[in-house]
């Protein structure tokens, strides 16, 4: 969501912050805006995205102190009056903030008792007040910080620049990401590494309640307990974390046509010289378990019930797949030793880090599937098990779905010591290759045909109806078409009074277990005069299937054909003249609940 940069004594501050805010601009945002200091505070703000700050920010200025934020709003409307920077009352401190304060209405009501004023409907600007507060009487910032976070609930990370202190920049985090990037004469912040990239391979993950700042050659950090702390830094380097269209139109387009790589990827990293590779504590662990629960949000979820099939049929484990979200306020154990999976390509997903709080207490050993190593998740797991995807820009999550679903099958064949799924594996990058290179033009039509209905359903069984979910939320994400995904089963208990004539309907059938009742329900559609679409494998197609793939094994469709469900949505998605990459009210990474 909301993404954060800032920098003391970099060369070119302006620069850094636009370019900055603008790699984290796949975070979402509605609004973004900068300040600095020069004999005074200067702030900079607008609705609209990064690029607007180079046509309302002066072309030089010289400044030590920069602060920068993009805005997904959630209190208050977007607006120029709510975006960041935020100033305090007295105009002395100015902060930015990604995260949410749960209490923001008390403080609200205490500050207004002290004749504080606002200007805003946001959370953010109680706090730079409250910060004004403790600081007009301590005089201290390190004692102001600290009562901050002692009265501040929820998730914040925050970026502080205080006049008093012309060479500091402070911070202050719990929930919300927030790195520090180490330069030689100079320092840097930002929500994660991509903006800093440019500048330093060398960065610190803050951990929740650390707080401090940063100078030129200096970087303070104390812990929730007050104690100054030495937080290890870790080498990133830059092809890892920045982005780069490489010549595609659009990122989600670039990361479609990545799968395959990817594939092949998660595929050597986890099973090298003949063997799987995964630490043998964590098998041992989930082989322990009489229950293995999954817990995902939106896409992971989708991937969470592949994951979850594959290691019921492979291993005998009896496994439950949950929304985070709902699992989080009715939080109950399926069984009395039980394993959590949790996946996450972020590794920041508030959801899921309520429901890891939770299940900490309950002393269920976790582990955490994600694409973001060091990530607040991850620090907060027993286990981690990485993706190596690469950076995934696009809101709309493709080769990560693809990794994860890869990398839950690889688990459950080192569970059982299963080679078999490897060449299943292997077998799925040829179906995958002859997608692109044989079926993106037809892929294309249907798009065509289909972008201007208001409805679309999608049909499937069992690991069909998986991929339907998530070709479903693909369409609708990033098309904003109104789609729905059903099991063919469940058609005639209800939604098939929504079937009419022309409606569109896309149909998986790539499961030899259910491909003749799938047949059935091909019929009562078309009957109702759907205008169906097929998507078969070779041995299970018939005279007429829109797109026939070659066969592969059953239980992969997720690595195997989910290129198609992904280029369906982008199709559409161009044709009607949509921001694919950044599709209204989405953010990449979902930070708050
Ligand atoms: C859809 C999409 C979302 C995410 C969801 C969870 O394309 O990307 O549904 O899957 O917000 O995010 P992570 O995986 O980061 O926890």
């Amino acid at each position: 969501m909301c993404g954060i940069v800032g920098a003391v004594g970099i060369n070119n501050p302006r620069e850094y912050a636009i370019n900055g805010l603008k790699m984290l601009e796949y975070r979402g945002y509605d609004s973004a805006g900068i300040g600095f200091l020069t004999d005074k505070i200067n702030i900079f703000k607008d609705i609209g995205s990064p690029s607007r700050l180079d046509e309302i920010l002066p072309t030089t200025f010289n400044t030590e102190l920069i602060i920068g934020h993009t805005r997904w709003a959630t209190h208050g409307t977007p607006s120029k009056i709510n975006s960041h920077p935020h100033l305090s009352c007295n105009r002395k401190i100015t902060l930015v903030h990604n995260g949410v304060i749960d209490n923001a209405n008390e403080l609200r009501t205490f500050l207004l008792s002290q004749g504080y004023t606002f200007y805003s409907d946001t959370d953010t600007e109680v706090v730079v007040n409250l910060l004004e507060y403790f600081y007009l009487s301590s005089k201290d910032m390190h004692t102001s910080l600290k009562l901050l976070e002692d009265q501040l609930e929820g998730s914040y990370a925050l970026a502080i620049i205080n006049e008093d202190y012309p060479d500091s920049l402070f911070m202050l985090k719990k929930g919300s990401p927030l790195m520090i990037g180490k330069g030689k004469g100079f320092n840097l912040i930002a929500s994660d590494a991509s903006p800093m990239a440019k500048y330093t391979n060398e960065f610190i993950d803050l951990e929740d309640y650390d707080f401090g700042y940063i100078s030129k050659n200096e970087i303070r950090i104390f812990d929730k307990n007050n104690n100054l702390v030495n937080r290890k830094s870790i080498i990133k380097d830059a092809e890892s974390i920045t982005h780069d269209l490489k010549g595609y139109p659009h990122y989600m387009l670039k990361e479609i046509e990545e799968i395959d790589e990817v594939v092949k990827r998660t595929i050597s990293i986890y099973h090298e010289d003949n063997e799987y590779q995964f630490d043998n504590k964590l098998l041992k662990e989930l082989k322990e378990a009489d229950h293995v629960m999954f817990l995902g949000c939106g896409t992971s979820y989708h991937a969470s019930l592949v994951g979850g099939r594959i290691l019921e049929n492979c291993n005998n484990i009896p496994t439950t797949e949950y929304i985070a979200s709902e699992w989080a306020y009715h939080p109950v154990m399926p069984s009395k030793k039980p394993f959590a999976i949790l996946i996450s390509q972020s590794g920041e997903t508030a959801d899921l880090i309520h429901c890891l709080k939770i299940i900490k207490e309950k002393n269920v050993p976790t582990l955490l599937i994600t694409n973001t190593a060091g990530s607040t998740l991850s620090r907060g797991c027993t286990y981690t098990v990485l993706l190596h995807a690469g950076v995934e820009v696009s809101v709309a999550s493709t080769k990560a779905y693809a990794a994860q679903v890869a990398l839950l099958a690889l688990l459950s064949g080192a569970l059982n010591k299963n080679d078999k799924m490897v060449i299943d594996l292997k077998a799925t990058i040829d179906v995958i290759n002859s997608i692109k290179n044989n079926l993106k033009k037809h892929i294309e039509k249907i798009a065509e045909e289909i972008k201007d209905n208001e409805h679309v359903f999608f049909l499937g069984r069992s690991f069909d109806y998986f991929l339907s979910l998530e070709a479903s939320l693909k369409l609708k994400e990033i098309s904003y078409i109104h789609s729905e995904a059903y099991p063919g089963g469940e058609l005639k208990h209800g939604p098939i009074a929504l079937i009419s004539e022309g409606l569109p309907v896309i149909i998986f059938i790539t499961d030899p277990n259910t491909a003749n009742s799938m047949r059935s329900n091909v019929e009562e559609v078309k009957s109702r005069g759907a205008k169906v679409y097929i998507v078969s494998t070779k041995s299970l197609s018939k005279k007429g299937d829109a797109l026939v793939v070659d066969d592969y094994a059953y239980f992969l469709s997720g690595v195997a054909i989910s290129s198609i469900a992904f280029y369906l949505a982008y199709y559409v998605s161009l044709k009607k003249g949509y921001n694919v990459d950044k599709p209204r009210n989405l953010a990449k990474s979902v930070t708050v609940e």
